[in-house]
């Protein structure tokens, strides 16, 4: 297994993972496959910025030569804010899952966090019941500090929303 940040150069596999994981798993996403299916790939490039300020990073899990994870950070630009940074689109190919990619992704995430001038703390949301997805979060550092309900409709359905949170530096 190796854990790398993910390159414009790898947009195509980057969206071909996560179009599968918003379809599997409608119910762990907020954005829907159709949604970002009808993205240009220059989007998804963009999301792969390599530069050493880019306001996104998203790194990738590959076995071999083939990538079967995914997660990124996004960091906020607002003054009052750039203390904090997001994790988003944390997805494992069902094939790959249980091998530890899940828990590498996180530990390089939050590594990339503290690294970052100014980012103490990492926050994330996970929609409730989802336990594979939360109990990963509370083995790497995140606690949870809330639940939204109602946070994201599905169908006619609504689901809650777990936000978590982990410090990467001292907050005082
Ligand atoms: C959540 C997810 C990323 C985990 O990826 P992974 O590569 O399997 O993660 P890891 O192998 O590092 O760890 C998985 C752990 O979850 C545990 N787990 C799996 N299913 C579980 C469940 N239903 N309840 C509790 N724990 C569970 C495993 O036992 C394993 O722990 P262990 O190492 O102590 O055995 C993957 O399941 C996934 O992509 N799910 C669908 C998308 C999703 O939910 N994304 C999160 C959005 S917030």
């Amino acid at each position: 297994m190796t854990v790398r940040r993910l390159l414009p150069a790898d947009a195509e596999a980057y969206r071909a993972l996560m179009l599968e994981g918003y379809t599997r798993h409608p119910d762990a996403f907020t954005s829907t496959a159709a949604e970002r299916e009808a993205l240009p790939l220059s989007w998804w490039q963009k999301r792969l910025d390599a530069s050493p300020t880019a306001d996104q990073v998203v790194f990738g899990a590959f076995e071999g030569d083939a990538l079967v994870g995914a997660a990124g950070l996004q960091f906020q630009a607002r003054e009052k804010a750039r203390h904090k940074a997001d994790l988003f689109g944390m997805y494992v190919a069902p094939s790959a899952r249980g091998g530890g990619h899940g828990q590498k992704l996180v530990d390089v995430l939050l590594d990339e966090a503290a690294a970052r001038e100014g980012v103490r703390i990492v926050q994330l949301t996970v929609t409730e019941g989802n336990a594979a997805a939360q109990t990963l979060y509370e083995r790497c550092g995140f606690k949870p500090f809330g639940v939204e309900p109602y946070a994201v409709a599905l169908g006619d359905a609504y689901l809650s929303k777990v936000h978590m949170w982990c410090a990467v530096a001292a907050l005082d």
